[in-house]
This record gives structure tokens, sequence and C-alpha cells, in this order.
């Protein structure tokens, strides 16, 4: 049976709450030099992550009001060895047509099979550089090989539209951007090529660092020749991702978020695995949708809750941060070690 379809919260901008994003966990099995590169880091309290039953009811509330998109996401998601039981419990809810993982691909094929009879329906994998020693620099972790075998699960377990995600740093990887499109067109997976951001957690973000769209494209085309971008349907608009087409039809991204912004048409909003609800990556403070949540609140309840904030959200933090004058990072050491809600890796990325 196919749900009705609801009408959309909209928030004051005019943007409606279509995509939510659920952090199942905010630990990593590696420290990539973008989101994790210090020693040490403050956790959630574990009696503060949801369990599967309760996430499962936030998103509840959340496709009640018409959300039909979920992405997973972590830190790590595959840390929680049992993630296949919380997407069965979101593939039994009818409204909810899409449910994704962003993985960073270490543990992907030990999973990938339970994953996809669970009915998980789209992978991204994280991954920078092919070369294993690079790897090693960008994550401290040596399990390059695992990643590779992961992505490669992908496409023989019938995933379709699979991405790999690589964050783009000035002299770090910037000289992979046609091996890495080559590796997708192989892979059967679209590389989106993410500008640098200066996110919380980012402590050694400089905007020297960052390498810009027109610069990637400019790379890109020189060595393949005219790149054809790709005309965004509806859905597709409310990506964050610009997508071109190669001369022989391969697809890639380019999401560029830090000169670029695509605050005026963000359609989405992230729960961290304590059930704090933030209606911008970058915003200061977040909703607690836990503690009503666990006194006992309705779906009904929780719905109201959701549909109020949205219709008050005006945020738009990526293109708050491009206009400010002599960029640094965000948030330095002290602030994130007062509020870990602050950190990429506890917003999920
Ligand atoms: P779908 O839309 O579900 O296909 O996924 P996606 O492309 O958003 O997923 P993914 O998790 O791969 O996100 C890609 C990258 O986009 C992230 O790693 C971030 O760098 C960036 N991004 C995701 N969400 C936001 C957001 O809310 N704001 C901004 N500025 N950037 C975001
Ligand atoms: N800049 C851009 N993307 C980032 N991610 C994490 N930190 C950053 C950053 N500083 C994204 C990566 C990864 C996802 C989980 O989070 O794209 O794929
Ligand atoms: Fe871990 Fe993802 Fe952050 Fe990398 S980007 S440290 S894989 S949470």
């Amino acid at each position: 049976m196919v749900a009705p379809k609801t009408q959309l919260p909209v928030d004051r901008l005019g943007r409606s709450l279509a995509s939510l994003r659920v952090s199942v966990t905010d630990r990593c099995n590696i420290r990539c030099r973008y989101c994790m590169p210090e020693d040490h880091y403050v956790w959630l309290p574990r009696q503060s992550i949801l369990a599967f039953e309760e996430i499962n009811q936030i998103v509840g509330a959340f496709a009640s009001l018409g959300v039909t998109r979920v992405r997973i996401t972590g830190g790590e998601p595959l840390l929680r060895h049992d993630l296949p039981d919380l997407v069965s419990l979101l593939s039994q809810n009818v409204q909810i047509e899409d449910i994704a993982v962003t993985t960073n691909g270490i543990m992907l094929a030990r999973f990938a099979e339970l994953l996809k009879s669970a009915g998980l329906t789209r992978v991204t994998v994280s991954l920078d550089t092919l070369k294993p020693d690079r790897f090693v620099d960008f994550t401290r972790s040596g399990r390059h090989q695992d990643v590779l075998e992961g992505i490669d699960s992908l496409a023989r377990l019938g995933f379709r539209r699979s991405k790999l995600n690589t964050v783009v740093i000035r002299g770090l990887n910037d000289d992979e951007l046609i091996d890495l499109l080559e590796f997708g067109r192989e892979s059967g997976v679209e590389v989106r090529f993410i500008e640098y951001m200066d996110v919380g957690g980012a402590t050694r973000w400089s905007s020297d660092d960052v390498v810009p769209r027109s610069e990637m494209l400019a790379r890109i085309s020189d060595h393949y020749g005219t790149l054809t971008p790709i005309r965004a349907g509806e859905a597709a608009n409310r990506a964050p991702a610009d997508r071109f087409e190669l001369p022989d039809g391969t697809s890639f991204g380019i999401i560029a978020s830090t000169t670029e912004p695509f605050c005026g048409s963000c359609d989405r909003s992230r729960i961290t695995a304590d059930g704090m609800w933030y209606r911008c990556l970058y915003a200061e403070s977040g909703i607690d949708l836990k503690s009503p949540l666990r006194e006992g609140a309705s779906d009904t309840e929780l719905a109201e809750l959701i549909r109020r904030s949205w219709s008050e959200r005006s945020d738009r933090g990526a293109a708050e941060r491009l206009a400010v004058h002599n960029r640094g990072v965000l948030y330095g050491l002290d602030g994130l070690r007062t509020d870990p809600h602050k950190e990429m890796h506890t917003r999920g990325g």
C-alpha cells in the first residue's frame, strides 16, 4: 500500500523538511584529518545514546510529516554492529522510500549483504585517496584495502547509485582527481569531490587548503575535454552535489559547500546519536528530542514539536560563513570539548 503524501513542513525561507540524517554513533574507527585530527575527544555519554527503537520512533515522527529520505551516518555507523536491525525497523515504515548510509567503508564488505537484505537502498563511501600510504596520512589507519573491498562488494550485491565522497585538500590529494574518476568509473560508483569545509572539528582548516569547485572543474576538463552539467530534477536539485558528465558519459559531482553553499535550497537536518536535532550543519545549538521521547511524548506530540521548530528555521550556516572576512577555524578546542555536539563527527557529516 502506498502511503498518502503529506504536506511537508516549510521553514521561514520556504525550504521544505524533506531529508533526515540520523547519526547512530559519534565514535569512529579512523581519524580523518579534516574531521577528527585531535588525539583526544570528549564522547557523548553512553546512557544518552538512543536505542534503535527510540531512533525508529523519532524517524517515524519525521515520516508522519512527509519525510521520505533517511541517511544513516556516524561517526562510523557500522561500529554499531547490529545496524541491519535498525535498517529493518526503518524499512517497515511505508512512508520511508530511501534508506541510505554514509560509511568510511572499513567494515562494509562484512556488513553489505546483511544491510541489503535488511532493506538498505543506497551506500556512500568516504575515500580520499587511492594510495595506501597516503590513506595512513589521511586517516591514521592502514585499512585501505578493506575500504576498496567494501566498495567492490556494492555492485556485486546489486546496490545502485552508490557514491564515493572525496574531501579535496590542497597539496594532499588534489593530484588524484583524475585517478579517482577512473576508479569510480571502473567500480560503478559516482565520485563526488567535496570542498574542505570549516565545520566544527576541522581544527586544521585553512582557506589556503580549499580547492574551489571552479579549480576542480578546470583540472578535470583540461584532462577530459568538455564537461556537461547534468540538469537536476526536482529531487536532485536539493542534493548538495552539482553533477557533471565526462565526454564518455561518466558522471561525477562536486559539493561546493565552502565556496558556493547550497543553503538556499537546503532541505536537510540531522539527529545526533543522543537525540539532539540540528536544523543546520553549522547551528550553534540543537533541539532536544530525546527528553520528550524518554518522558513518554506521543508520536503526534513529537511530530508537532518538529513541525513547529522547522517552521521557525532560518539557518544559512554555510552562506554566513562565506561572508566572514579572514575566515579561520569555526571552533577552538575548548569550544569543542565543552560541547561535543559541535563536532562534525557528532553531527554526522
Ligand atoms: P543524499 O542527498 O541522501 O543522497 O546524500 P548526500 O549526498 O547528502 O550524502 P552525504 O552524506 O554523502 O553528504 C555529502 C557531503 O555533503 C557531506 O559529507 C558534507 O560535506 C556535505 N553536506 C551534507 N549535509 C550538509 C549540510 O547540511 N550542509 C552543508 N553545508 N553540507 C552538507
Ligand atoms: N569538510 C568536508 N567534508 C567533511 N566531512 C567531514 N568533515 C569534513 C570537512 N571538514 C564529510 C566527508 C565524509 C562525511 C562523513 O563527512 O565527506 O564523507
Ligand atoms: Fe570518521 Fe567520517 Fe569523520 Fe572520517 S569523516 S573521521 S570516517 S566520522
